[in-house]
């Protein structure tokens, strides 16, 4: 039997190429779906519209698939006025910013991903490199810091003046029964918001979709061969558990792409999704002949079917939390949906990028 050793030694050190993964085996159960695409396309969250812009921009030069997603989110990561993702982040509990970030590589099969990841600004360019210098999928905590470092990533402060002024009033407005002051309760007049906060009104508690702020990227790209790739990259939920972990590096959850069909990543209440292997259910609806909206829907409908907890459903039972899911198949096909009216997503198709309003399962009022 070849060892692992062995088969690097006769294949010079390379790894599998895409040609000789596509003349594999057909998976079981791969829809026959014609090829009928004439231009890349590339679909995202609503704060990705850069980032599909980029997406189809690198695959439209010939670049891959999958760095082509990466360099769509790396700006959004490194923005530190977007405070759901990589720099700029809001911290967990203890004030720490935790990343999360998954990727996945089409015509390889590849996937990577990391979590409660501390102090690498990109962590989508970590979850590159365990998918392509490791036999593993998913590295966590100190374990992927020091992968990290490894990598050659540089370890900074993610925590910046206007995510952590947002911690200590939040900590502060938890409880009247500690000892931390409230700005109003101090009694001394606050300092001056850091100049980027300026006009900026955040609920600490409740973001404008019904839940704790929390946002995410996620950026998919089929280019004209039909070849796919997807990123999912976040800070995750405000103010977590130290150690909680959402949907966004868990592959299936937060992000599925199998190349004989199609991608998905999702975006909302990471719970409802890791529950209910969000993305790989989309896959696989579109897998059985579904259209990339119609399978987005079909999986937030196993969302709220999954949704029983009184603490999680509003007067009408109905989820007290928003799951969006974006998605587009080897046609190029592509579709968004959310559970509550009013969410929107990015999309980029034949160099137009623009932004389109999401499928919904409710109506929200007001
Ligand atoms: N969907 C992002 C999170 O729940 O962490």
């Amino acid at each position: 039997m070849k060892t692992r050793r062995d088969f690097l030694k006769t294949s010079a050190g390379a790894g599998l190429s895409a040609a000789a993964v596509a003349g594999a085996q057909p998976l079981m159960g791969a829809p026959a779906i014609l090829l009928r695409r004439n231009s890349p396309v590339a679909v995202a969250s609503s704060n990705g519209l850069e980032s599909v812009a980029t997406a189809v921009g690198v695959v439209e030069g010939g670049g891959d698939t999958l760095d082509a997603v990466v360099q769509g989110v790396n700006p959004v990561e490194m923005d530190p006025n977007d405070t759901s993702v990589g720099y700029g982040g809001l911290p967990n509990a203890d004030g720490t910013v935790q990343l999360d970030s998954s990727v996945m590589h089409g015509p390889s099969r590849g996937a990577g991903a990391v979590a409660a990841l501390e102090g690498v600004k990109m962590p989508s360019r970590v979850a590159v490199d365990v998918m392509r210098h490791t036999d593993h999928v998913l590295l966590v905590g100190k374990g992927a810091q020091r992968f990290a470092i490894s990598m050659g990533h540089p370890i900074e402060e993610l925590l910046t003046e206007r995510a952590r002024r947002r911690w200590i009033e939040w900590r502060a407005r938890m409880s009247d029964r500690d000892d931390y002051l409230t700005a109003e309760e101090s009694g001394y007049p606050p300092p001056p918001p850091p100049p980027e906060d300026e006009g900026d009104e955040v609920d600490l508690f409740d973001s404008h979709d019904g839940v704790r702020p929390h946002g995410t990227i996620n950026c998919n790209v089929v280019n004209r061969e039909g070849d796919l790739s997807g990123v999912t990259t976040t800070s995750g939920l405000a103010w977590k558990i130290p150690g909680r972990v959402g949907d966004s590096p868990i592959v299936g959850a937060g992000l599925y792409v199998d190349n004989d069909v199609g991608a998905c990543g999702s975006t909302g209440r990471g719970e409802a999704v890791i529950k209910t292997c969000g993305s790989h259910s989309v896959v696989e609806l579109m897998r059985a002949g579904m259209a990339p909206q119609d399978a987005c829907l079909e999986a937030l409908r196993r969302v709220v079917r999954f949704c029983v907890a009184p603490r999680l459903q509003d007067e009408q039972g109905r989820p007290n939390f928003n799951v969006n899911y974006y998605a587009v198949n080897k046609n190029g096909e592509y579709g968004g949906a959310a559970i509550w009216s009013g969410a929107g997503f990015a999309v980029c198709v034949a160099g137009d990028a623009r932004r389109e309003d999401s499928a919904y399962l409710f109506e929200r009022s007001g």
